[in-house]
């Protein structure tokens, strides 16, 4: 497999990053559901709570050095051309798509940043203490918990279209579409 993307398919960088961080944000999304309920009122629940929120908070921001990442690596590449069969209007609904998903990955770490910054946490990268984004401001804070909640469904309303189409190219249109961005194309 190339390691750079070639005009019909995607090499082995970018599919690293496309898989890793699906699985990332799979685990972000469960952990983060999971952690907003969660009890604080012992000093043990506190501790545990705690250690959920670092845990959700350093792959968060792991994710949006990800994408930067792999921003940079997509404009050093060609990004592979859609088979002939595609209209105009599916390839510009596809880019569009992708193109939002790329949105949605860099705007949500910043938004749980600052949501964070504003309700007066710290934020740890895997122990690394980061800078506060703002000044504290619960009120704020509030309403930047409401947006991160608002924009992680928004990531998987887009998702589900996004693995739909891919579906639908695989089992219906029976073309190369989900096979160039898998593992098991040269075998
Ligand atoms: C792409 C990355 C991220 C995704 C997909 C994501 C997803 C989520 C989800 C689904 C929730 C639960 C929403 C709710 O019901 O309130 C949540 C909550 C939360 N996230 Fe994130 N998150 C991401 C990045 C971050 C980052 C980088 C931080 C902080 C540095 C962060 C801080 C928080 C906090 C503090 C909460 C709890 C908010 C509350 O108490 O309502 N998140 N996140
Ligand atoms: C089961 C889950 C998934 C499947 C089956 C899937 C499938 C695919 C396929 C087949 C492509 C290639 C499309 C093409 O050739 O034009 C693709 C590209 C892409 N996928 Fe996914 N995907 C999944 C999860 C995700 C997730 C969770 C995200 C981000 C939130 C994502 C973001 C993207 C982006 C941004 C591209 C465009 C890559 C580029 O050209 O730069 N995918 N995906």
């Amino acid at each position: 497999m190339a390691v750079k993307n070639t005009n019909i398919s995607y090499g082995s960088v970018a599919k690293a990053f496309h898989w890793g961080m699906f699985l990332i944000l799979l685990g972000l999304v469960i952990i983060g559901y999971y952690m907003a309920d969660l009890p604080g009122d012992t000093p043990e629940q506190l501790g545990y709570k705690t250690g959920v929120f670092d845990i959700h908070k350093s792959f968060g921001i792991l994710i949006l050095v990800l994408v930067i990442l792999r921003l940079g690596w997509r404009m050093i590449n060609p990004v592979p051309k859609m088979p002939g069969a595609v209209s105009k209007i599916e390839d510009l609904s596809a880019r569009g798509a992708h193109m939002l998903l790329y949105l949605l990955m860099f705007v949500q770490p910043i938004f749980g940043w600052l949501l964070t910054s504003y309700d007066g946490y710290s934020v740890k990268f895997f122990g690394l203490d980061l800078p506060a984004l703002v000044g504290k401001n619960k009120p704020v804070g509030e309403f930047f918990e409401e947006v991160h909640e608002v924009t992680a469904a928004l990531l998987i309303i887009v998702f589900s279209l996004h693995v739909a189409a891919a579906l639908f190219h695989h089992y219906i249109r029976k073309d190369d579409v989900l096979r160039r961005m898998s593992y098991r194309q040269e075998e």
